[in-house]
């Protein structure tokens, strides 16, 4: 039977104590870890790069699903890379070489994916579609954590899964997903769902992730 997968974003997670909050979000049930990175110009805000990634790669087995929301990216791929991620996405909407970037991705070693932010439209994947891993459809506009999630998001995920078809790719939803919206993005095609501020936020992480996830 398909199976959801959850990935919490440590955007919303508590800084001071990272160490312990990434404990604590493997041990409630995680599958794996989501890493927001943003520079300040692809989105309006900033977050973190690769030393903060290495820092906590030996505090958990958890995969790394690192989302790089900055441009110029391929610069900063190897040194993610080195960091510890397992799964790196760029952004289709970054003015820099994607191709080239997914490429260099795999040639690492590492699992590829693409993100599209809520206004692009679908078929601008076309051309990544036989080279990815993995598609992050943003339910958001990307910057911020704890927005709301947009409805029309459904729609695009059933879209995007339409054009996946057979392929070996994973399709993933992030931004604003919450027990709310979680089994319509289930329903939709979603396998992995990204929760920051419905999981980080509360005070029983373990209850959340069940609550999103659907048991
Ligand atoms: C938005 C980020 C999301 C976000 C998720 O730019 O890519 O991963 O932090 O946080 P919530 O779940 O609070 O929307
Ligand atoms: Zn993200």
């Amino acid at each position: 039977m398909h199976k959801v997968q959850i990935a919490p974003s440590i955007l919303s997670a508590d800084f001071s104590n990272l160490e312990s909050e990434v404990r604590a979000i493997e041990k409630a049930g995680a599958h794996m870890l989501h890493i927001d990175v943003m520079d300040g110009h692809f989105v309006n805000n900033i977050t973190f790069g690769p030393a903060l990634v290495k820092s906590i790669r030996d505090k958990t087995r958890l995969p790394f699903d690192v989302h790089l929301m900055i441009d110029p990216v391929t610069k900063y791929i190897t040194d993610f890379a080195d960091a510890g991620a397992d799964i790196i996405t760029v952004h289709i909407e970054a003015e820099d070489d994607i191709q080239g970037a997914i490429e260099l991705i795999r040639s690492l070693g590492k699992k590829a994916g693409i993100a599209i932010n809520p206004e692009t439209k679908i078929d601008k994947i076309l051309p990544f579609i036989d080279v990815v891993d993995q598609v992050i459809v943003m339910s958001v506009h990307p910057g911020f954590a704890g927005q709301s999630f947009i409805r029309d998001s459904i729609d695009r995920i059933q879209k995007i899964k339409v054009l996946i078809a057979s392929r070996n790719i994973l399709l993933e939803v992030d931004g604003g997903i919450s027990s709310l919206c979680s089994q319509d993005c289930i329903n939709a095609g979603c396998d992995i769902l990204v929760a920051g501020s419905s999981i980080f936020n509360t005070n029983n992480y373990e209850h959340s992730i069940r609550e999103i996830i659907g048991s």
